[in-house]
């Protein structure tokens, strides 16, 4: 069952009818504000707002604190977006960019940082904006890209336009080795892939968690968590 929230947005932008298309089907939804949830995820990007309904589940789904920054090229329906997300609760956890997806980009901190992304915006940029998002996605966040079956003309050789546009990304995250993941059959097709962490990205969480620990406990040297935890070794003494 569609939430009313939900049901809402929807119900306006079936009136753009050439375009209601565009948004994503409310199965594809659920499972946006689920994968975002179960990474906990506070920091997230959206290439391609339209009417805000994606933006509004990847809102939803964030951890305490988060906020989603979603870009589009117009701003033809932006106040449709502001309005839903006024409706939910969530106007205060995103952010809106209007401008190219590949500026916004590239104005963003080059380092590891954001949590989950979701590319939905012009076809023949997808491999542009893979290319842009992995380095500053963190070691076990998520690149989602929406339409990867392009209603099956994406698996045909003689692929033309945006199918071929959408098969060369397929073959290009495919062929990336810093992630992990797979094609989905939700909707028009959608790929979830999780950089991978390597030893080094283990080893700084891990250093991570430790001194979350200490600073938990009130113990904030490792000197101190050292001989605590070499006390906690030692036999009781009688
Ligand atoms: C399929 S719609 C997004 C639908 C939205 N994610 C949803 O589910 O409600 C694609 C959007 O990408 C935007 N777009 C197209 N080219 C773009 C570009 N180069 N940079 C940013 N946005 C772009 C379009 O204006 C359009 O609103």
């Amino acid at each position: 069952m569609i939430p009313p929230k939900h049901a809402d947005i929807t119900a306006r932008v079936a009136a753009y009818i050439e375009v209601a298309e565009m948004q994503v089907p409310h199965a594809q939804a659920v499972l946006l504000t689920l994968l975002t949830k179960l990474i906990r995820a506070t920091t997230v990007v959206e290439i391609g707002t339209f009417t805000g309904y994606s933006t509004l589940c990847l809102a939803a789904g964030l951890a305490p604190g988060g906020t989603v920054t979603t870009c589009d090229l117009t701003s033809d329906y932006h106040e449709i977006a502001v309005r839903a997300w006024e409706a939910a609760n969530l106007a205060d956890r995103i952010h809106t960019v209007h401008g190219p997806a590949a500026r916004t980009l590239r104005d963003m901190p080059s380092v590891p940082h954001i949590d989950l992304a979701f590319i939905d915006a012009d076809k023949t940029g997808y491999v542009e904006y893979w290319d842009l998002l992995l380095p500053r996605i963190r070691p076990g966040g998520l690149v989602l890209a929406d339409n990867v079956l392009y209603a099956g003309e994406a698996a045909a050789p003689e692929a033309a336009g945006n199918a071929a546009a959408i098969r060369a990304f397929n073959r290009h995250v495919h062929a990336d080795t810093r992630v992990e993941g797979l094609l989905i059959p939700v909707a028009d097709g959608m790929t979830i892939a999780r950089k991978k962490e390597d030893a080094g990205d283990r080893r700084r969480a891990g250093k991570a968690r430790r001194r979350q620990c200490r600073i938990r406990s009130g113990c904030r040297t490792d000197d101190q968590r050292d001989s605590d935890l070499r006390a906690a070794r030692r036999p009781p003494t009688q």
